[in-house]
């Protein structure tokens, strides 16, 4: 197996220096305890934050990190202003609260993304020093978002996954942001991007849809000439070992310390955060009391909840509402043998939170929002007993999973009573059964398979990409073609117009040529032996009136009319009879009025609808049902239907580009090179009809017959500026 360079913002062990002491202690958190098992197995590097070690004088940090050298971690240190800004104000102050939809916490501002940028890099620049040949770098989590795209910038061929530990926001929430562009762009450098659930995933192909344009084709994206593919991989634990731990006798005998007569625990263990829903959770308890008279005295919820970005601004009003709130339950439901809120404020260890789960009657998880939730499957595997009931939120990563809880919506604070109430007198048998259901689903997929799936699929994904070469063809293998090209004695040069020669513009008519393309397309007509054609999908009025002063030849409908370069009249390449779209014009115009921001361009031998400026989502949905419509209504009939960049093109059959190449070919005097640019799938049966030692070059980053490519039309302009210039 490839060696793993993990890569993620926290080591899963914390230096801290306290009295010039120095403690190493586990960090919390899924993330650090999740991917602790798969590191031990991988035999490969663990890249990150160890905490702040900046008071530890030189000897005594250079035994540290010898430690951590042991221990297969690199550190990388972050200065006091980047913990500052790139950790507490980005990563926690904006990016959390957001993906997790709470919009209030998200404060305005912003000085802190350039850290957010700054440390990215230095993250990539660091696996980058520890990269070979061969490695796997698996990414990790929000704090790290740009770090894919910067590696794939620095090692082309890089093989990078990505796992997001917490929910992507609906496409609605992410636009917000006022980087949303740049951190799209970072992920899409991943050849693998994973996520807990599927609609985490759905809601980012969405925010690919809104915000960049960029359709994913189910799974599979394609960007800058590569495909990156999508995956749901729901995170599991280590299982079988936290089982064993918690079946131990020495956890049965802690867990009975824990345990009073008479009394029934309800338990929550969480990280102290405004995510994890525990003033409500605290509310609930409390309406539970309010309701039920007879459990006063009989009911004790034990509430760990662990120190956690005490620096982040949100955090620090929070610990006092929970205490506040803890005061004010205890007060008014306390006895002298009972209180019913037992609050602890510190962090665990396996063997006592083993314990803990092992005690409880009911476990209490009932975040807001989060992405996965272990803590859930770690209280079903420490069951060992098949007993104990799980109550789950509905808005955590974990429900889609484990059926066999009892699912809250956490902000439905009566609901969340009444549940509890279901939960403490459920019959024995019920609880077995839904216990050892959620057991089986808990041990049969747990962190092990989860690591080894996503990273076989990054294997399979980043061998299919570098065998498929989408890259752009490099500068040195242009170059030669250039010079090879100048030196031929003829050229005919096709060229495509929108997405090859002119970026795509909302609307047709908004993307008429600049002065620097008209000198261009003028100065390769003038250029000895060369013929000009520009072949586009448009209608002659419209290629006349931007083209049709310059020197050169204009093919409109894809060729199916053409006019010289010296000549003005337009010619047809066959006769088409008028009535060829009656079966299906009344259609397409229903499909137009039914879907705003579409429109349709009628032509003599073609007919486009054009979905570009309408709702990206509609959008496409609209065009997909139209062409399976289209489909029924044209079986049998010489009419074909062809998806473009953001159209439908109807046509008659052979009304497309090939055949104008043909008869270029048939007429080329000998020596003549023709090299044909295009962006669009419709112009892949122009290359289709090019055979060597003509050129096809593709234009943009989808996938292509053609074996030259050019990243967009600024590189296409300056290929042929290369050309103009000898
Ligand atoms: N945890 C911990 N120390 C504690 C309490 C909990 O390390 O004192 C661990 C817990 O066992 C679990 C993780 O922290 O593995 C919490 O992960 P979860 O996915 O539930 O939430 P997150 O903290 O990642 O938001
Ligand atoms: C969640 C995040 C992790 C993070 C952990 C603890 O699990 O997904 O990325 O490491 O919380 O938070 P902290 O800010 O202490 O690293």
């Amino acid at each position: 197996m490839a060696r793993l360079l993990l890569v993620s913002n926290r080591l899963p062990v914390t230096v801290k220096v306290e009295h010039g002491e120095v403690h190493v202690t586990r960090s919390a958190g899924g993330l650090a305890t999740g991917m602790k098992g798969p590191h031990e197995r991988s035999g490969g590097l663990w890249l990150g934050y160890p905490g702040d070690v900046s008071r530890l004088p030189p000897e005594q940090r250079a035994a540290l990190e010898a430690r951590l050298e042991d221990l297969r971690y690199v550190p990388l240190h972050l200065s006091p202003g980047e913990v500052s800004r790139f950790y507490e104000g980005f990563s926690n102050g904006v990016l959390w609260p957001l993906f997790h939809y709470l919009l209030d916490q998200v404060p305005i501002g912003e000085r802190d993304w350039e850290s957010y940028r700054r440390v990215n890099e230095r993250f990539a620049d660091l696996v980058a020093a520890h990269h070979r040949e061969g490695d796997l770098i698996w990414v990790h989590d929000y704090q790290l978002m740009l770090v894919p795209g910067l590696l794939r910038k620095k090692i082309p061929n890089a093989r990078i996954g990505f796992f997001l530990h917490i929910p992507f926001p609906s496409a609605e929430v992410f636009r917000i942001l006022p980087w949303r562009t740049q951190l799209l762009e970072g992920l899409l450098g991943a050849d693998l991007l994973g996520f807990h659930t599927l609609s985490y995933l759905r809601h980012f192909a969405s925010s690919l849809l809104h915000v960049l344009g960029i359709e994913a084709n189910v799974d599979r994206v394609f960007t800058e000439g590569r495909e990156v593919r999508l995956g749901a991989f729901p995170m599991g634990i280590d299982a079988a070992a936290l089982s064993t731990l918690a079946g131990s006798p020495e956890v049965d005998a802690e867990a009975q310390t824990f345990r009073q007569p008479g009394q029934r625990i309800l338990l929550g263990i969480d990280r102290l955060d405004y995510t994890k829903g525990i003033p409500r959770r605290l509310l609930a308890v409390e309406r539970l009391l309010e309701r039920e008279p007879s459990l006063r005295g009989k009911v004790r919820l034990v509430q760990v909840t662990v120190p956690s970005r005490t620096n982040v601004e949100a955090y620090q009003g929070f610990r006092s509402r929970v205490d506040e709130l803890v005061g004010r339950i205890n007060g008014a439901y306390a006895t002298v043998h009972s209180v019913p809120i037992h609050s602890m404020y510190r962090s665990f260890n396996e063997r006592q939170l083993a314990a803990l789960y092992r005690a409880a009657d009911v476990m209490l998880v009932t975040p807001l929002r989060d992405g996965m939730n272990l803590v859930a499957k770690e209280f079903v595997a420490s069951r060992t007993d098949d007993d104990g009931v799980l109550v789950l939120s509905e808005f955590a990563g974990a429900a889609s999973e484990l059926a066999d809880a009892l699912l809250v919506n956490p902000y439905d604070i009566g609901g969340v009573a009444a549940t509890l109430k279901r939960a403490l007198t459920m019959p024995q048998g019920e609880r077995r059964q839904r216990m050892q259901n959620l057991r089986q689903r808990v041990l049969e997929n747990d962190v092990h398979g989860w690591a080894q799936s996503f990273l076989s699929t990054l294997e399979e994904q980043s061998e299919a990409s570098s065998g498929r070469s989408l890259g752009a063809t490099t500068p040195a293998a242009l170059e030669s073609l250039t010079s090879d090209l100048r030196k031929a004695p003829r050229l005919t040069l096709l060229l495509d117009y929108d997405g090859t020669l002119v970026r795509f513009a909302r609307a047709p008519d908004d993307a008429a040529p600049d002065p620097d393309l008209r000198h261009l397309l003028t100065a390769l007509a003038r250029r000895p032996g060369t013929r000009v054609h520009v072949v586009s999908g448009r209608t002659r009025d419209v290629l006349e009136r931007w083209l049709g002063d310059l020197p050169i030849a204009l093919a409109a409908e894809h060729g199916f009319w053409t006019r010289d370069a010296s000549a003005r009249e337009w010619r047809p390449r066959t006769d088409i009879p008028s009535d060829w779209n009656a079966k299906f014009l009344p259609l397409l115009r229903q499909f137009v009025a039914r879907t705003p921001g579409t429109l349709l361009e009628e032509k003599s031998a073609s007919l486009t609808f054009h979905y570009r400026m309408a709702d990206p989502e509609f959008g496409v949905l609209q065009a997909k049902e139209l062409r399976l419509h289209l489909g029924d209504l044209l079986k049998n009939t010489p009419v074909e239907i062809l998806p473009g960049e953001k159209i439908v093109e109807i046509r008659p059959m052979g009304a497309g580009s090939s055949a104008l190449v043909t008869s270029l070919l048939e007429g080329a005097s000998s020596g003549t090179r023709l090299v044909a640019l295009g962006d669009d799938l419709l112009d892949e049966e122009m290359f289709a009809a090019l055979p060597p030692p003509h050129i096809a070059m593709h234009v943009g980053p989808r996938p292509s017959r053609a074996p030259y490519r050019l990243s967009g039309p600024m590189a296409a302009r300056t290929f042929l500026q290369a050309i103009a210039e000898d």
